[in-house]
C-alpha cells in the first residue's frame, strides 16, 4: 500500500467500512498522528465496539483534533467517516483552523471488507460491514464536500493474502495440537476402567478435530 507524502498540518480523514485497512494504512505512519474513535471508546469503556461511548470518544477526538490543528501537526482520522454529517464537521474544524484536509476514500469491495473484518480480533457484524459499506461516498463526492484532495485505494482482489494465509495455517496448528491432546487423554481415560461414554466421546470429537485440522488447511485463499 502506498505512503502518501502529507503537507505538514494536514488533516487526511480515511473513509472506510470496517475491515478495509484505515488502520493497517494509519499504522504506517507516526503513531502521534492518529485520532481514532474505536481507541477513545475503549478508553472509556474497556470496550472499543460499545456505541453508548461514541459521544464521549467524539468529544476526546474532538479535543485532540483542535490541540493538534491548531499547533499545524499533521493527523489522520482513523475512522469511518462514511457518514457525510461526521464529514462535514471534520471540514468545518479544518476551515477553521485553516489547514489542508485530504481524504483516503477506501473502496473496496464488499467481499474483502467482510473477509478482512472477519479474519481480525475484532470482529464486527457483517450487517454493519454492509450497511457501511453502502454508504461510502465517491471521491467526487468528496471533491465537492470540499475536500482538497482525494487519494483513492482501490482493490479488486486483496492484494496479500499472507496475513490471511497465515492465520489460516496458525488455525490448523491449532487444531491438530487440540486434537492430539484430547486423542492422548481420550486414551488414557478409555484405559483406564470403567470405559465411559464419555470417554468415547471426546475420542470421536478428536477425531472430528483432526478432519477438520485437515480440512482448514486445505482450504487456499
Ligand atoms: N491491503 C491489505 N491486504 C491484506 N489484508 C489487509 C490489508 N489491509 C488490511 N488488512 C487486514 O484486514 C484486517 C482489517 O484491517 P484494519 O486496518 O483493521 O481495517 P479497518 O481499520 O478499516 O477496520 C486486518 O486483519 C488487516 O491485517
Ligand atoms: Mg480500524
Amino acid at each position: 500500500m502506498e505512503l502518501l507524502s502529507l503537507t505538514p498540518g494536514t488533516i487526511c480523514v480515511l473513509v472506510g467500512p470496517p475491515g478495509c485497512g484505515k488502520s493497517t494504512f494509519a499504522a504506517r505512519y507516526p503513531a502521534s498522528w492518529r485520532v481514532c474513535l474505536d481507541l477513545y471508546r475503549l478508553a472509556a469503556t474497556d470496550d472499543e465496539a460499545d456505541q453508548t461511548a461514541t459521544p464521549v470518544a467524539a468529544e476526546i477526538q474532538n479535543l485532540l483534533l483542535d490541540a493538534r490543528l491548531a499547533r499545524g501537526r499533521t493527523t489522520l482520522v482513523d475512522s469511518c467517516n462514511v457518514h457525510a454529517h461526521v464529514r462535514e464537521g471534520l471540514l468545518a474544524r479544518a476551515r477553521y483552523w485553516q489547514r489542508p484536509i485530504v481524504a483516503v476514500l477506501f473502496d473496496v469491495p464488499l467481499a474483502i471488507a467482510e473477509a478482512q473484518n472477519s479474519n481480525r480480533d475484532r470482529v464486527v457484524p457483517s450487517s454493519v460491514v454492509r450497511d457501511l459499506h453502502e454508504m461510502l461516498p465517491t471521491a467526487d463526492q468528496l471533491r465537492r464536500e470540499g475536500f482538497h484532495q482525494v487519494h483513492q485505494i482501490s482493490r479488486a482482489q486483496p492484494a496479500d493474502p499472507g496475513p490471511l494465509q497465515t492465520e489460516r495455517e496458525h488455525l490448523a496448528e491449532q487444531a491438530r495440537e487440540l486434537a492430539a491432546q484430547t486423542t492422548a487423554f481420550a486414551a488414557g481415560l478409555i484405559r483406564s476402567q470403567p470405559v465411559t461414554d464419555h470417554a468415547q466421546r471426546i475420542a470421536a470429537l478428536a477425531r472430528d478435530l483432526a478432519r477438520t485440522a485437515a480440512r482448514v488447511e486445505a482450504v487456499r485463499a
